[in-house]
């Protein structure tokens, strides 16, 4: 079927898919993989150990783990293949009866034990792991070793909301926070590293909750503590649920500069009885009245949000809410997904699904209404001067990409590089990013960088 099995993997690749948490666990990963001697695989090169750090929140993503093996196994000689993040959690030894190919199979709260199960796997055991450790395995991961200027920092993990379409509290378990302080010597270790910006993860991560030296605190207190770091220029969060957003952490936005206003709150729908049948635990209403007082606080805060079209039972009146709901908000960028039906989840069970070309027609109508949204957004900040944190070189010479408080990505010529925060005024505007010009270049930087 496959040719020689790679035995002693030197080198690795880690492909990440699904949401940013399993982006901050493939970087400890890869961390974790350099320090028992593996380097990464050149540009270009199969490496020897092939890392699926994969996402199982709808079928497509979960589908794309098989499809990924099926050209690594076609690839000729076959590189040791592990499955990670939540497809490994949630069908675990079924991976490799379905696709023998796979080495090692290990879940998201077991990543620590890698090492061992690379070693097994080298003797040809079966190398799968997917429980749950009640100790976290944060304590025994290597530290930070990445370099970046715009970092990750999973601050809590797993889901105890059960929305009764989603498979995150099966494959991520119980809601747990790190805490404080070793979120506070892991953020100072990413920033020692020439991090400028963190970005606080978390399933729900405003339900974080940790002690200061044994004073309870929230998120909010939280980032005011990291906001004190030297160094660290802008702070950010995602994702939050709106049954968790207290005033102390819309209060943070007022008082902490560093803090962006920038807030990804997803609602799912604007029909009650669908929100209800979803188990979101809020009401149209109550989301609205929460995006009231925060934009009471921070008139200029981005609101981004997840919609999910066709849940069970959606009628051409619930769509209808959720188009108002849309048009009332006003976001400045939004996601939205199809259902789809995740094994082990209530909403599966149900049998009054909507069909395949009513959903297709909703999708499309409020993606059409998010991207005018998202327009009128970026054309309402032509004019804005404002920091961007630059972040990748654009497609032509001299081009570059960067990010501005509220998250677009401004297209503009610089000779400034990645990491540099520089003065832009925004001067036009698409629906997916803006084009800025410099300004005050040559003005004293370090001012410019504790004005940001
Ligand atoms: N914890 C976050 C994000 C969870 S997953 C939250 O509660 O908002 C990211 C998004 O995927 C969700 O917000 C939802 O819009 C979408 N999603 C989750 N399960 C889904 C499913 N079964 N079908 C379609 N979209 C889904
Ligand atoms: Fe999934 Fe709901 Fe938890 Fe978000 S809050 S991860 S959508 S169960
Ligand atoms: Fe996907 Fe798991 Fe994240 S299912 S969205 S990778 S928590």
């Amino acid at each position: 079927m496959y040719a020689v099995k790679m035995r002693d993997p030197k080198t690795y690749e880690i492909r990440s898919s699904g949401c940013q948490m399993n982006a901050y666990d493939g970087d400890r990963m890869a961390e974790l993989l350099e320090t028992h001697g593996l380097q990464a695989a050149p540009e270009g090169e199969t490496a020897d150990l092939v890392l699926l750090n994969s996402c199982h929140i709808r079928e497509k993503a979960a589908e794309k783990v098989y499809s990924e093996i099926g050209r690594l196994v076609a690839g000729g000689q076959k590189p040791m293949i592990a499955v990670a993040g939540c497809v490994a959690q949630a069908e675990g030894a079924e991976i490799s009866r379905r696709a023998p190919a796979v080495d090692i199979v290990v879940g998201p709260q077991a990543y620590h034990l890698l090492p061992e199960l690379l070693a097994k796997a080298k003797s040809g055991e079966a190398a799968v792991d997917t429980t749950m450790p009640r100790i976290s395995k944060f304590a025994s991961l290597p530290g930070r070793s990445r370099r970046a200027p715009s970092a990750f920092l999973t601050v809590q993990e797993g889901c105890d909301k059960f929305c009764t379409y989603c498979v995150v509290p099966y494959t991520r378990g119980a809601e747990l926070s790190r805490p404080f302080e070793a979120i506070v010597d892991e953020a100072q270790a990413l920033v020692d590293r020439g991090a400028r910006e963190l970005t606080l993860l978390g399933q729900n991560v405003n339900a974080w909750s940790g002690e200061e030296q044994g004073v309870r605190r929230g998120l909010g207190g939280l980032i005011r503590r990291l906001a004190l770091l030297p160094g660290l220029d802008r702070i950010r969060y995602t994702t939050s649920h709106p049954a968790d957003m207290s005033d102390d952490l819309i209060d943070a936005h007022v008082e902490v500069d560093k803090l962006m206003p920038f807030l990804h709150l997803p609602v799912q729908s604007g029909s009650d009885r669908i929100l209800k049948a979803m188990n979101r635990g809020h009401t149209a209403s109550s989301y609205m009245r929460l995006i009231d007082r925060v934009r009471a606080a921070r008139a200029d805060m981005a609101i981004s949000g997840d919609f999910i079209v066709g849940f069970p039972g959606e009628s051409d009146g619930d769509f209808e809410a959720t188009l108002r709901l849309v048009e009332t908000v006003g976001y400045a960028q939004a996601f939205s997904f199809k259902y789809s039906p995740r094994p082990g989840t209530p909403a599966a069970e149900r049998n009054d699904p909507v069909e395949a070309p009513v959903m297709d027609e909703r999708l499309q109508r409020l993606q059409a209404l998010i991207r005018s949204q998202q327009l009128a957004f970026n054309q309402a900040s032509v004019g804005r001067r404002t920091s961007i944190l630059v972040d990748r070189p654009g497609r032509k010479p001299k081009q570059k990409i960067g990010k501005s408080p509220w998250l677009q990505s401004v297209h503009l010529e610089t000779e400034a590089d990645k990491g540099d925060l520089i003065e832009v005024e925004i001067v036009s505007a698409g629906p997916n990013s803006v084009a800025g010009v410099e300004i005050g270049v040559g003005r004293d930087a370090a001012k410019l960088r504790s004005a940001a």
